[in-house]
């Protein structure tokens, strides 16, 4: 169940979250990266891949900010439970294009610690895409620990967790339209 009162911490389960960015700041923000995707590929009809569940907000965002041709495709891979990484990267759902040749734009919710992406820019280099770039909207910078090139990035944040505009906790606050952070 959630719960919102008016000092804005709001109760999901049995934890509270307090506003870390609003709507507007994020809509702001997606523009910006909406822009530099558009100058570096807006005549090269990228292919934007984002990883499912957390992304699929923000990536429904940033293609409505892209100028120019572009497709879209979904993956899933299964990295956490509850608030904790785990150690296993799973893959639910593959990629069915051929990769060959195209200009690739990963679209990631969060980096926490880099495995999740790590992983999944391996798994992408053997289809030999002309490029591959990494969006995020948020990193957790003192918990990246794979070696990750990122691109672009919304907001650096700090390690607590955080939930809205698609990303959980345990299944719930995906639909929040800003993001919340675990209270202190
Ligand atoms: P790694 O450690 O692989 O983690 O970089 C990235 C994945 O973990 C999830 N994740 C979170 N999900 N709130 C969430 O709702 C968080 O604070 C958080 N930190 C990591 C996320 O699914 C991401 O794909
Ligand atoms: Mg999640």
């Amino acid at each position: 169940m959630m719960e919102q009162n008016s000092t804005e911490t709001i109760k999901i389960r049995d934890l509270f979250f307090v506003p870390l960015f609003t709507e507007a700041d994020i809509r702001a923000r997606v523009q910006a990266l909406g822009t530099a995707l558009t100058e570096q590929f807006g005549d090269k009809n990228p292919l934007f891949v984002s990883i499912l569940s957390g992304a699929f907000v923000f990536a429904s965002d940033l293609i409505r900010r892209f100028e120019g041709d572009c497709e879209v495709s979904f993956v899933k891979l299964a990295s956490y439970a509850g608030t904790q990484s785990t150690g296993a990267v799973q893959v639910v759902m593959g990629l069915e294009k051929d990769l060959h040749g195209r200009h690739v734009i990963v679209v990631e919710d969060i980096v926490d610690t880099g495995r999740t992406l790590h992983h999944f820019i391996e798994l992408l280099q053997d289809k030999s895409p002309a490029s591959i770039t990494t969006v995020t909207l948020l990193r957790k910078p003192d918990a990246v620990v794979f070696p990750i090139t990122l691109d672009h990035i919304g907001f650096d944040i700090t390690d607590r967790f955080v939930v809205g505009y698609g990303l959980d906790y345990d299944g719930l606050g995906r639909n929040l339209p800003g993001v919340y952070q675990l209270k202190s």
